[in-house]
């Protein structure tokens, strides 16, 4: 893996990222600024996406076409789906889910685009078991868990509606980009991974914990992506 594209939808996801980076051009295209360079001597193209799932996949599309990347890998923050999934955690991707893709009148399960191979898009082993370990040396204080990350457009804050999508999904985070991501990677053959710190738990609480803890948690998913970056 010589050339990683690293998305965050916000901003405050990818600044740190930026700060750090050696020998930088910049090039705009789609209102995304890809900043081309080095993080830790690895070759890196880093792009704040913007938010929502159409930004995602353009932004994945526009790495694939104009800068050939060899994995994409996505950091940010998320909503925690399960109990034992706290406020600061962090949650890699086995595979990327939609959770408001429902063509189940036409018979596909929910999150399949109607005509495509699969109903979840797995995410990569490789870069999934490396980041494991980067997350449990740089972030000894929190757990690390390894699942389902779920995507749509919504601010999930709500308990019935969060309930609804684990009970649709089986998913372990939910967020607005990661199975964009996904799809848009798995269309193009190229390997990716979704880092997700949890910024709060997608139900009643998550419009206070959110502002709270998204610095927090964006701490962790950056601190894990630079380390991740020496081991590739
Ligand atoms: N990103 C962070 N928290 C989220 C939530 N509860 N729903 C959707 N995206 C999020």
């Amino acid at each position: 893996m010589n050339r990683i594209g690293i998305i965050g939808a916000m901003e405050e996801e990818v600044a740190m990222l930026k700060e750090q980076m050696k020998d930088v051009t910049v090039k705009e295209k789609a209102a995304m600024e890809f900043f081309h360079g080095t993080l830790n001597k690895k070759e890196v193209v880093v792009v704040r996406s913007g938010i929502g799932k159409v930004n995602a996949g353009i932004c994945v599309q526009i790495l694939a076409d104009d800068y050939q990347v060899d994995a994409v890998i996505n950091t940010g923050i998320a909503g925690s789906l399960k109990a034992e999934i706290n406020i600061g955690d962090i949650v890699l991707s086995t595979d990327t889910m939609y959770h408001d893709m429902d063509a189940t009148e036409f018979g596909y399960p929910i999150g399949q685009v109607p005509r495509m191979d699969v109903h979840a898009f797995p995410a990569d082993e490789t870069l999934r078991k490396l980041a494991k370990t980067a997350c449990e040396k740089v972030n000894p204080e929190i757990s690390v868990f390894e699942g389902r990350v779920v995507s749509g457009d919504q601010f999930v804050a709500d308990k019935a509606l969060k309930n609804q999508i684990i009970e649709r999904t089986n998913g372990w985070c939910t967020e607005m980009e990661g199975t964009a991501v996904g799809q848009a990677a798995h269309l193009n053959k190229i390997p990716y991974l979704i880092i997700r710190a949890i910024s709060d738990k997608a139900d009643d609480s998550a419009q206070v914990d959110y502002p709270t803890f998204e610095r927090q948690a964006i701490l962790h998913s950056v601190k894990l992506v630079e380390e991740l970056l020496l081991m590739l």
